[in-house]
């Protein structure tokens, strides 16, 4: 590991937990649609962008759909989840995540917010955390989506930090290939045996120690 001078998280599993609201959004759509989806099924669309997660949830049902209709049904199940995660605030950010951000800080780095979400930045400001991050890159910004480095790319560029400077911070399988992609070091947070490119692996961001990946003078 080089000297870090940056972290940059993921939001969705990290952060906060709004897997289970696209789910009650996802299961809408598919009920509209005539079939379920259920919550193995659910773990397959965790960092996996909108119109994506909607082609998954179309093979699995057996549905096909022309582009307009898509369009039509990822723009509803976007309103139904926008409503969903109205009511998001501070009480909703998962163990450590604040403490984790203020010790970056703490420690002088930089911190950005690489998401696939097109919510990313509203959800921030539910969650009160606005402030702590130096530059958010949501799925607005880039054009491919995670395993692809540039999501994780643009936000070192964004900082004006060098990739091999920066540590990424991820859940989804897809997201820690990303961070590896990009040439960062990544921290998974959830199983070593599903994370297995992951460079460290913990359970949530309550495990987080920032002296634990920096070099002191
Ligand atoms: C990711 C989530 O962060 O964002 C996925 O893990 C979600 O489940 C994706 O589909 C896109 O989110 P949005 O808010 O742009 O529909
Ligand atoms: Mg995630």
């Amino acid at each position: 590991m080089s000297q870090i001078q940056a972290f940059v998280f993921d939001l969705d599993g990290v952060i906060t937990d709004t897997a289970k609201f696209h789910f009650i959004a996802w299961q809408k759509l598919a009920q509209r649609l005539g079939f379920d989806i259920d919550h193995e099924f659910n773990e397959r669309l965790k960092g996996v962008g909108r119109m994506d997660s909607l082609n998954l949830i179309l093979q699995h049902g057996g549905v096909i759909l022309t582009d307009e209709q898509k369009d039509k049904e990822a723009a509803q199940k976007n309103d139904e989840y926008v409503e969903l995660i109205a009511d998001m605030s501070a009480a909703d950010l998962l163990p450590g995540a604040r403490e984790a951000l203020e010790s970056v800080r703490g420690a002088g780095l930089k911190t950005a917010l690489a998401s696939a979400s097109k919510n990313a930045p509203a959800i921030l400001a539910r969650l009160g955390i606005s402030d702590l991050f130096d530059t958010v890159v949501d799925a607005n910004l880039v054009v491919n989506g995670k395993p692809d480095p540039e999501i994780f790319l643009k936000a070192a560029a964004q900082l004006g930090v060098s990739p091999n400077a920066c540590i990424g911070v991820e859940d989804a399988v897809a997201g820690v290939q990303s961070i590896k992609n990009a040439g960062m070091y990544a921290i998974g947070i959830g199983d070593a045996r599903v994370l297995t490119r992951a460079d460290a692996v913990i359970d949530g961001l309550h495990q987080f120690d920032v002296n634990r990946f920096i070099v002191k003078d």
